[in-house]
This record gives structure tokens, C-alpha cells and sequence, in this order.
């Protein structure tokens, strides 16, 4: 399956994606993960990227759609992808349709996670990321490790990005308004949208998320229950 998960910063994109992609055997590609191991690393990408991302503003589409196009003509994304983050406003979106369409190929389903703005900055002020696998994602209340400052998954530290300060989140939720929410009308017109609430536990979303694209619900274990 080819998979678009759509939503405002914090309303749990990656958590859920990373339960999806697991679930259908597919790739997971996140452009946040993606610049974040770039600036990382310190390429000249990832020194580009810092300085959009660190405001809350998007990278320059030239640059995020290249890392796009490299990133599905990798033969791993055969079996199918979920996207998480990307596209982000109408030329994204165009520019992915072209790349679909050279493959000859196309999406299956866009998920649209609706979240009231206050709970976006409730999980965002709380949430924090394992350093070595920015996949392992925690929340200081909701979701916090088993032992303090080590992920349960790796023992990595647990860091907070620093894109997650609240100024920062509200100009990102305000790009979000204004960018990202037409790339879902974009994807209406063709019917591909469900829209799903994002709002209570884990794995109710991730239920809702599975149901819209037609699988059974997974029980807290990741084993199919349908
Ligand atoms: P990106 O990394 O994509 O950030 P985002 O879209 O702002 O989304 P977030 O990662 O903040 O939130 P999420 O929805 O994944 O929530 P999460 O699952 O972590 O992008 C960062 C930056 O990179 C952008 O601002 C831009 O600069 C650049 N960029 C990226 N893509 C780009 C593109 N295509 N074009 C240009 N620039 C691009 O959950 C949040 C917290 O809530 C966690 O602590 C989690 O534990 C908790 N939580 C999750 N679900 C629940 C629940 N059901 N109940 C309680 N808590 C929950």
C-alpha cells in the first residue's frame, strides 16, 4: 500500500506511522526524521534545512522534493510506503503525483488526523525522542519511558527537538493552516481522504487509522485481532 498520513504538528503522525508501517510491512519515510539525520550528521543539506526547520518554517521545496525522489526510487519502498510529513503544500503534492506517475504507480489512501490546536501543544511541550532511533517517540505524561532518561526500546537518551518550543510550534501549526491544509482538498477531489479524529489512546487511533484503510484492528501487541 502507498500511504499518506496528513496533520498538524503533534497530532501523532509518527507515532502512528511507525505502528502502520510495521503492521502493513512497509516503509515508513519521514521528511522531519530525514532533515533531522542531516542535521545531525551536519551535511550541507542538513545545515540548509536547520535554518527552516529550527523557525517552524518549511525547506525549500527543490531540496525536500530531491530527498523524496531518492528516497522511493529505493528498491525497499516496492512492497509500499507510508509518508509521513510529505508534501506539506500544493507544488509537494504535484511534484508527487509526477513521481507516482513515471513509476507508474499511485496512492492508495491519504489520512487526514484532525486534533484540537491546545492538545497539539500539550503533546508537543511533553514529547521527547530517543537519540539513537528517532522512531522511538515518548511523552513526559502520556507516554514516558519505564525508566527515566532511558528509551525502552534501545536504552538511547530521550531528547526534546528543539523545533518543539512553543513559539516555534504555534508559527508550525500556523504553515500547517496555511501550506498543508489545501494538500488535503488536493487529495478529496481524487477521494482518497478519510479524515480521522487523533484524539484519545494510541492504540483507539491507530484502530480508527487501520479501519479507514480497510484492515482489522491490531491488539496492543501489534498481532491482528480480525
Ligand atoms: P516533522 O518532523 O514532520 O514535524 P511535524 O509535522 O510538525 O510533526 P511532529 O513530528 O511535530 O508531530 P507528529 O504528528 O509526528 O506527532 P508525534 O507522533 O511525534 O517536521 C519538522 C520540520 O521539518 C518542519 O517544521 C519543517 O521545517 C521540516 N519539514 C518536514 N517535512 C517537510 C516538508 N515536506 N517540506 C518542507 N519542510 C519539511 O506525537 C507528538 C507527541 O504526542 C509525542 O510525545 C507522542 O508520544 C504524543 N502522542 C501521540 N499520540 C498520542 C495519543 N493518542 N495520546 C497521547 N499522546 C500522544
Amino acid at each position: 500500500m502507498r500511504i499518506l498520513l496528513i496533520g498538524p504538528p503533534g497530532a501523532g503522525k509518527g507515532t502512528q506511522a511507525v505502528r502502520l508501517a510495521t503492521h502493513l510491512s512497509i516503509q515508513h519515510i519521514s521528511t522531519g526524521n530525514l532533515f533531522r539525520e542531516h542535521i545531525d550528521q551536519g551535511t550541507d543539506l542538513g545545515q540548509n534545512a536547520h535554518t527552516y526547520v529550527r523557525a517552524g518554517l518549511l525547506a525549500p521545496d527543490e531540496v525536500t522534493i530531491e530527498v523524496i525522489r531518492q528516497r522511493l526510487a529505493r528498491p525497499d519502498t516496492v512492497r509500499g510506503f507510508l509518508l509521513d510529513g510529505f508534501p506539506r503544500n500544493l507544488a509537494q503534492a504535484e511534484a508527487l503525483d509526477g513521481i507516482l506517475a513515471d513509476s507508474k504507480s499511485r496512492l492508495d489512501a491519504v489520512l487526514n488526523l484532525e486534533i484540537p490546536e491546545a492538545q497539539v501543544v500539550r503533546r508537543i511541550a511533553g514529547r521527547r525522542l530517543c537519540r539513537q532511533d528517532r522512531e522511538h517517540i515518548f511523552h513526559v505524561h502520556y507516554n514516558p519511558p519505564e525508566v527515566d532518561g532511558a528509551c525502552d526500546i534501545c536504552g538511547g537518551e530521550p531528547y526534546q527537538r528543539d523545533d518543539d518550543r512553543e513559539t516555534t510550534v504555534r508559527k508550525r501549526l500556523e504553515v500547517h493552516r496555511s501550506e498543508t491544509a489545501p494538500v488535503v482538498d488536493h487529495y478529496q477531489a481524487r477521494g482518497l481522504v478519510t479524515t480521522i479524529s487523533a484524539l484519545g489512546q494510541v492504540q483507539e487511533v491507530l484502530d480508527r487509522a487501520l479501519a479507514a484503510i480497510g484492515h482489522g484492528q491490531v491488539d496492543a501487541s501489534g498481532a491482528s485481532s480480525c
